[in-house]
């Protein structure tokens, strides 16, 4: 319930508005905001991402924002994009940069988000940089999963990502093992109805693996991307984590000592770090996926 709720004030726009507007409420809650991103800038985005590849991580870069409504907003996101695979790949971090379509144009126009991943992945791929989809909710699935198939012939420096939670999935996997792109499974963000996806529950970690065991004997690339410490136990004793092609991805300011773990023990360990100033949205996921969080947020906010 506590969730339910934080993801309707996410999505409210008159509080959004009222929050960027308040000259009070808005630094507090970026200073608690701090603790899962970056910060609102791309440089601050970097000089992160340049630290974290110090410390022996990979990383993946995001620029906050997802459905964009207007086409200028869209085109705008695009060449704030490409500045920065641009000032990556001249700085020499070939690492991975991480986008919703839906931030791109998929909600205008399926045609100029496909043209924009397309853009993008070119540019990617002069510096070895790749392109990580993310995936929404399911009432975009289908349209993220054709673009994704239509770019990723032409351009494996894309990947995508798989939501185990979504009873599809299982299905989907498959076809998408037909495709060289990277597979990046999450245990999926959003709330949807229960006949179409498993809400958290032993039967979602036993999908998961599942998941994850069909992709790891495929000898496909494939991310792990989850806290879940008994689940990542259970994936260590069978040695998945060693196979070359597979790698542990987890968020930014989330169990930070489990990724250390999994990087000491010799794991490629990637970091997804984000930046924007659309940074509201993300925090609510933060915060709704883990409500105990809220404690931590306003413990933030009243710190000096
Ligand atoms: P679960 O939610 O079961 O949590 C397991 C444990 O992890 C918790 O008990 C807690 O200890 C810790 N934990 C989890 N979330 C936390 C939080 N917010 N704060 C503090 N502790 C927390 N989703 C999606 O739908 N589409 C996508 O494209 C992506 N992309 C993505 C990329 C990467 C790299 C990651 C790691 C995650 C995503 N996600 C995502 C989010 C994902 O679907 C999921 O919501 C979160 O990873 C939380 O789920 P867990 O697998 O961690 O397990």
């Amino acid at each position: 319930q506590a969730a339910q709720a934080l993801k309707a004030i996410a999505r409210n726009e008159h509080i959004k508005s009222y929050l960027q507007q308040s000259e009070e409420l808005y630094p507090l809650i970026l200073q608690a905001a701090k603790r899962f991103i970056t910060g609102e800038s791309k440089q601050e985005g970097l000089v992160a991402a340049k630290e974290m590849l110090g410390k022996g991580y990979a990383i993946s870069l995001e620029y906050i924002g997802e459905n964009t409504k207007g086409e200028k907003e869209c085109r705008e996101a695009k060449e704030e994009f490409l500045q920065l695979i641009e000032e990556m790949g001249t700085a020499s971090i070939h690492q991975t940069v991480s986008l919703d379509l839906s931030h791109i144009g998929l909600l205008i126009d399926t045609e100029i988000a496909y043209d924009y991943l397309i853009e993008l992945a070119e540019k990617a791929k002069s510096y070895n940089i790749t392109i990580m989809v993310s995936m929404e909710e399911s009432s975009k699935t289908d349209d993220i999963l054709n673009i994704y198939k239509k770019a990723a012939r032409h351009y494996p420096n894309i990947g995508i990502t798989v939501q185990a939670h979504l009873y599809r999935s299982l299905e989907d996997i498959h076809e998408l093992m037909d495709y060289p792109g990277r597979i990046r499974i999450v245990k999926g963000a959003y709330q949807e109805p229960c006949d179409i996806a498993m809400p958290r529950s032993k039967e979602l970690n036993d999908r998961y693996l599942q998941l994850v065991e069909q992709v790891v004997k495929a000898n496909h690339p494939l991310s792990i991307a989850t806290h879940d410490e008994p689940l990542i136990r259970q994936i260590e004793q069978r040695h998945y984590l060693a196979y070359p092609q597979v790698e542990i991805e987890m968020l930014y300011g989330i169990r930070p000592d489990l990724l250390k773990h999994a990087k000491d023990n010799g794991y490629t360990s990637r970091i997804y770090l984000t930046y924007g100033q659309e940074w509201y949205l993300y925090l609510c996921h933060r915060l709704a996926e883990y409500p105990e969080n809220l404690y931590l947020a306003l413990a933030d906010m009243i710190q000096p």
